[in-house]
């Protein structure tokens, strides 16, 4: 079965080129991104792992361990991030999973064999803090991934996993939040002072981050 959101992920012991791993301690009381890209010494993938490495401090800033895997050797790994430092001016400074038995891969669903039967597509799972899964992504190999999307996806994941708000389309950080219409009008008042009502079930009140 596919994992699912709220799912717990599956723990698993793999070498990266960092060093061996066991997931969910390298998850540890953070978040966690776990993405996968189809084979190394690809282009689309050279420009997406170089992205990562340079949105690196953006990932830190809001508690998240960005960590890649794809079916290659660590040898592959290894000498495929000297092209990419080199080509996206950037240091790859997170680990990537060698995933030659396709452990990680078949845990996590990421062969979809009617787009290709060997390597795995590009599939992002973002993960909380309790290990369970707060987003699913599936790309196609020829469309690399939009990582700023990723990290305000992640905004709102952490924004709303505390509160009792929702965010609205296009929301990025700083943007009014919906309350959740679980709420009463009177919780609300409590919660949101001068909330803004459209609608009895669309009500809007800032960003309570910012
Ligand atoms: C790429 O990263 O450029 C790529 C990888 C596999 C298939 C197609 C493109």
């Amino acid at each position: 079965m596919p994992l699912k959101l709220g799912d717990t992920v599956p723990d698993f012991s793999a070498e990266t080129t960092e060093g061996t791993i066991s997931f969910h301690d390298f998850i540890g009381d953070g978040w966690c991104i776990l993405f996968s890209h189809p084979a190394d010494y690809t282009p689309v993938c050279t420009t997406e792992l170089g992205t990562v490495a340079k949105l690196k401090p953006e990932f830190d800033k809001r508690g998240v361990k960005p960590i890649g895997v794809s079916v290659d050797p660590l040898d592959s790994h290894n000498g495929w991030i000297r092209d990419i430092n080199e080509t996206q001016n950037t240091t790859v400074n997170y680990p990537i999973i060698a995933d030659e038995n396709r452990q990680v891969a078949e845990a996590f669903d990421m062969i979809h064999p009617n787009a290709d039967n060997k390597l795995t597509v590009r599939s992002v799972f973002v993960i909380g803090q309790d290990k369970t899964i707060k987003l699913t992504l599936t790309y196609t190999a020829s469309t690399g991934r939009n990582f700023d999307e990723i990290l305000r996806v992640i905004d709102s994941l952490q924004l709303t996993a505390t509160r009792k708000l929702a965010t609205p389309a296009n929301w990025k950080s700083g943007d009014d939040c919906i309350i959740s219409p679980a709420v009463s009008d009177e919780e609300a008042e409590k919660m949101y002072p001068g909330f803004n009502t459209v609608k009895p079930y669309l009500r809007y009140t800032p960003d309570p981050t910012k």
